[in-house]
C-alpha cells in the first residue's frame, strides 16, 4: 500500500428534519463513518460531513403542524440528529445546517454565480409539483409522483429557471468517460435512460412560501429547495466565504471523493448537482455511492410508514448486557452491535430487512459465539499457561497447518471495501475467525499444557491465535471501533484508536505481535444475549412510539369485520401483548345523523348522548396514496391529507376497492382512534364506511359538493 497521503471527502446525504431519526438514516451515516475511520488507518487525509436539510414547504408545514417556528422546529430536530451520531461515537469532521449562515452565503453566491454565467433566467411555470419529494413532476393536474406515489399540486408561478437542458450531452459523456462515477450499476443505468430520455429546465426558485433562502436581488423568492441542499457539500467546506482559511479549505478539499446517498435521491445527485456544478465551472465529485433500502415488515423504513426502530433502542437493549460499563460506554457497545449488522448483514446496495430477531442471531453467531469466543478462549490460555504473556514461537516449523500458511485477509479485506462489498469483506474475517476456531479444537492446547515436553508447540499455537486475532482486530476496527478497541488492550497492544492514526493497523505482517507482550485485564467483550432482548427493543420501541391520541369511544370502536381480523397479526417479533385489533377498516352504521335532541332521562342501551358523539372526531380527508401490503390480501395502505396532516391508514377494503380508484377521493376520517400497529406499520385513524348487504361490502362515505380538507363532521 502506498504511503502518499491522499484527502478524501466524503459526505452523507444531509437528513431533513420533518423526520426523527431512525436507523434507515443511520445506516448511511455508519457507513460514511467505517469508510472514514478505514481511510484514516490507511493514512488519507480525511474530511466527513454529514447534516440536516431544514428549508421547504415540506419542512414549514411540520413545523406549523407541531405548532412551533420552522427555525425552532428544525433547531429541536436538527439536534436531535446531532446528538444522536454523538452518542453513537460517529467521527464525522463536520455539522452543516442548511440555516447557518455559511450554507445560505454559500448558496446564494452559487445562485447569483450561475445567473452572471447565463445559466439562470426567470420564466413562468405552470405545472405539477410534489410536496413530499420537493420536485416537478410530468404530467397532468393530479398525476401522481412517480418516486412517492402522492398526488402532486398545481402550482403556477413566475420561477427562476435553470438550463438543465444545456447539460444533456455533456452529462452523457460524462457518465461514458467515468463509469465508476454512479454506483451500483442499476442506479448507473436509470439515471443514463433518464437524461437520454431529454431533460427540460428545472424551475430553482419558489413564491408560494417563505422558508427558505432568499433568491439575491429578488427576495420574494426563495432558491428550489434541492439546490440549496446539495450545495451543502460545497458551502460546508468554505464555498462562497471571503475568509482565505476557508477558501484554503475549500481548494484542498474539493471535489469530494464519495457522495454516500440512498438510492431514492440519484437523480438529483448524479443529474442535478452535476449539472449545477459545470454550470458554476467547478469539478465534478468522484463518485456517488448509493446504498440500497433498510426495510422493516417488508417496507421501507419510513416516518410516513410509521415503522421506524431507532439506534436509541439497540443501543440501549444491547448496552444493557454490559451493565459494569458507564452509560456512554453501553451505547458505544451497542452501536458496534447495530454497525456491524447493517454491514454484515445487507449486501450494500440491495435493500435488505431489519428485524430484532436476525439482529440477536447475528450477534449471537458472530460476535458471542464466533470472534467473542476465540479471543476470549485464546487470551484465557495465553493468562493460564503462559502467565498472560505473549509466548514466542520457539519451533521454527512452518507446517502447512500454521494458521499464517492458510490465511492472508487484509488485501482481499481492502479490495472487498473499496469495492463496497462490505458484507463480503467481513466474511473474508470470519473465514479467519472459523480457521483459528478450527486450529485451537483440532490442536487442543490444553491437553498439551499437560505435557512439559510440548511447550513450544503449545507456546507457538497460542502465538500464532494472538497475533491472528491482532490483524482481524485491526482489520475489523472501522466497522466495530467500540469492541475492536477492547481487545486490542487485551492483547496488551494499548489504544487502538491511536495505533490507527500512527499507521499501525495497516500493512500487518504476520509476527508483528511482540513475544513478551503482557496481555491487558481480561473480560468477557460480547456477553450472550437470550430471547428475552428481543421483547426488551419491541418494549423500548413502543414505549417511545408517538403518545397516543384519546381512547376511541366504544361505539364507534366495535365492529370489527371478521374477515379483516384474520388478517390483523402482531408485529413480528413482538412482545406479549393483546391480541392486535382488526384493522381501521368500516365503522358501521354509516354517516352519523344529527343529533336528536338530548332527554334528560338516562339513554336507552343502543343510544349515545350528544356528548359521547362529541368524544368522536370526524373529518373530510383526501386519499392521496394507496397501496396494496405484501402478503396481506384485505388490507390497503393509505395515506390522507387532513389538510393540516398527511396520516397513513390501514384498512381492511383490499377485496372491494382497487388501490387506483381510491386516490384523490374525499372520505370521512376518524381521527382520534389510538394509533395500533397491523404488520409492522402503524395505523393512525380509521375510514367511516357503510355495510352493504349480507356480505358486508364497505361503502366509503363521501361528498358530493366541494369540501375542505380537515373540515369537522358534527
Ligand atoms: N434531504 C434529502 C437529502 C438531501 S442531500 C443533499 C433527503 N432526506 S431524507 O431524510 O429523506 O433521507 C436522506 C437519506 O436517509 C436517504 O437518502 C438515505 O440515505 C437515508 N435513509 C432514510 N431512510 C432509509 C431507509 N429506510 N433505508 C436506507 N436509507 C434510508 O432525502
Amino acid at each position: 500500500m502506498s504511503d502518499t497521503v491522499n484527502k478524501f471527502y466524503l459526505t452523507t446525504p444531509i437528513y431533513y428534519v420533518n423526520a426523527r431519526p431512525h436507523i434507515g438514516h443511520a445506516y448511511s451515516t455508519i457507513v460514511c463513518d467505517v469508510i472514514a475511520r478505514r481511510k484514516r488507518l490507511l493514512g488519507d487525509d480525511v474530511w466527513f460531513l454529514t447534516g440536516t436539510d431544514e428549508h421547504g414547504q415540506k419542512i414549514e408545514r411540520s413545523a406549523n403542524a407541531a405548532n412551533k417556528t420552522p427555525q425552532q422546529f428544525a433547531d429541536d430536530v436538527s439536534a436531535e440528529f446531532h446528538h444522536l451520531w454523538q452518542r453513537m461515537g460517529l467521527t464525522n469532521d463536520d455539522y452543516i445546517r442548511t440555516t447557518e449562515d455559511r450554507h445560505k452565503r454559500g448558496v446564494q453566491h452559487l445562485f447569483s454565480l450561475l445567473q452572471q454565467r447565463g445559466f439562470i433566467y426567470k420564466g413562468t411555470y405552470t405545472g405539477q409539483y410534489c410536496v413530499s419529494d420537493e420536485a416537478y413532476v410530468e404530467g397532468p393536474a393530479g398525476v401522481v409522483c412517480p418516486d412517492c406515489g402522492r398526488v402532486t399540486e398545481t402550482v403556477s408561478e413566475e420561477n427562476y429557471f435553470f438550463k438543465l437542458s444545456a447539460f444533456e450531452s455533456t452529462l452523457l459523456k460524462f457518465y461514458e468517460e467515468n463509469p465508476d462515477f454512479i454506483r451500483p450499476e442499476k442506479i448507473r443505468n436509470e439515471v443514463m435512460s433518464f437524461v437520454r430520455s431529454g431533460l427540460k429546465d428545472l424551475s430553482v426558485s419558489r413564491t408560494s412560501f417563505n422558508w427558505g433562502i432568499p433568491v439575491p436581488g429578488d427576495e420574494k423568492h426563495v432558491v428550489y429547495v434541492w439546490l440549496d441542499a446539495l450545495a451543502n457539500y460545497i458551502t460546508a467546506i468554505g464555498y462562497g466565504s471571503s475568509d482565505p482559511a476557508d477558501q484554503a479549505k475549500f481548494a484542498k478539499y474539493w471535489p469530494a471523493e464519495l457522495h454516500l446517498i440512498g438510492k431514492e435521491i440519484s437523480r438529483f445527485h448524479c443529474v442535478y448537482w452535476p449539472a449545477f456544478l459545470l454550470a458554476a465551472g467547478l469539478p465534478l465529485p468522484k463518485a456517488v455511492v448509493a446504498n440500497g433500502w433498510l426495510l422493516f415488515e417488508e417496507s421501507k423504513m419510513s416516518k410516513s410508514r410509521g415503522n421506524v426502530v431507532r439506534a436509541e433502542t439497540i443501543m440501549e437493549a444491547f448496552g444493557a448486557l454490559k451493565p459494569e460499563l458507564p452509560k456512554e460506554e453501553q451505547d458505544l457497545f451497542g452501536a458496534d452491535v447495530l454497525r456491524y449488522f447493517l454491514l454484515r448483514e445487507i449486501p450494500f446496495g440491495q435493500d435488505g430487512s431489519f428485524s430484532f430477531d436476525a439482529l440477536l442471531t447475528r450477534y449471537n453467531a458472530d460476535l458471542a459465539n464466533g470472534y467473542g469466543n476465540l479471543v476470549s478462549r485464546t487470551l484465557t490460555m495465553i493468562q493460564k499457561y503462559c502467565d498472560g504473556i505473549v509466548p514466542a514461537d520457539r519451533t521454527g516449523l512452518t507446517s502447512a497447518h500454521s494458521l499464517k500458511a492458510v490465511y492472508g485477509p487484509e488485501e482481499e479485506f481492502h479490495t472487498r471495501c473499496n469495492r463496497y462489498e462490505f458484507s463480503r469483506a467481513i466474511e473474508v474475517l470470519w473465514i479467519g475467525v472459523g480457521i483459528a476456531d478450527g486450529e485451537l479444537s483440532a490442536q487442543s492446547p490444553w491437553k498439551l499444557a499437560a505435557d512439559l515436553s510440548k511447550k513450544d508447540l503449545l507456546d507457538k499455537i497460542l502465538y500464532e491465535a494472538a497475533d491472528h486475532i491482532r490483524i482481524i482486530t485491526a482489520l475489523l476496527y472501522p466497522v466495530m471501533p467500540y469492541a475492536t478497541a477492547k481487545v486490542w488492550a487485551q492483547l496488551g497492544l494499548g489504544d487502538i484508536h491511536e495505533a490507527a492514526l500512527k499507521g499501525e493497523l495497516k500493512n500487518l505482517e504476520w509476527g508483528g505481535l511482540q513475544p513478551g507482550t503482557k496481555l491487558g485485564e481480561l473480560g468477557p467483550i460480547f456477553p450472550r444475549a437470550d430471547k428475552e432482548i428481543i421483547t426488551r427493543m419491541s418494549e423500548i420501541e413502543q414505549k417511545n412510539a408517538p403518545a397516543a391520541v384519546a381512547e376511541a369511544p366504544a361505539a364507534v370502536k366495535a365492529e370489527p369485520k371478521p374477515e379483516v381480523k384474520a388478517e390483523a397479526k402482531p408485529a413480528a417479533p413482538a412482545p406479549a401483548k393483546p391480541a392486535e385489533p382488526a384493522p381501521a377498516a368500516v365503522a358501521a352504521p354509516a354517516t352519523p345523523t344529527a343529533p336528536a335532541p338530548v332527554a334528560e332521562a338516562a339513554p336507552a342501551d343502543n343510544t349515545i348522548t350528544i356528548d359521547d358523539f362529541a368524544k368522536v372526531e370526524l373529518r373530510v380527508a383526501q386519499i392521496k396514496v394507496a397501496e396494496r401490503i405484501p402478503k396481506a390480501d384485505k388490507l390497503l395502505r393509505l395515506e390522507v391529507d387532513l389538510g393540516y396532516e398527511t396520516r397513513q391508514i390501514l384498512s381492511g377494503i383490499a377485496e372491494w376497492y382497487a388501490p387506483e380508484e381510491l386516490i384523490g377521493r374525499r372520505i370521512v376520517v376518524i381521527t382520534n382512534l389510538a394509533p395500533r400497529k397491523m404488520r409492522g406499520l402503524e395505523s393512525h385513524g380509521m375510514l367511516l364506511a357503510a355495510s352493504d348487504g349480507d356480505h358486508g361490502r364497505p361503502v366509503l362515505a363521501t361528498f358530493g359538493e366541494e369540501i375542505a380538507l380537515g373540515s369537522r363532521l358534527k
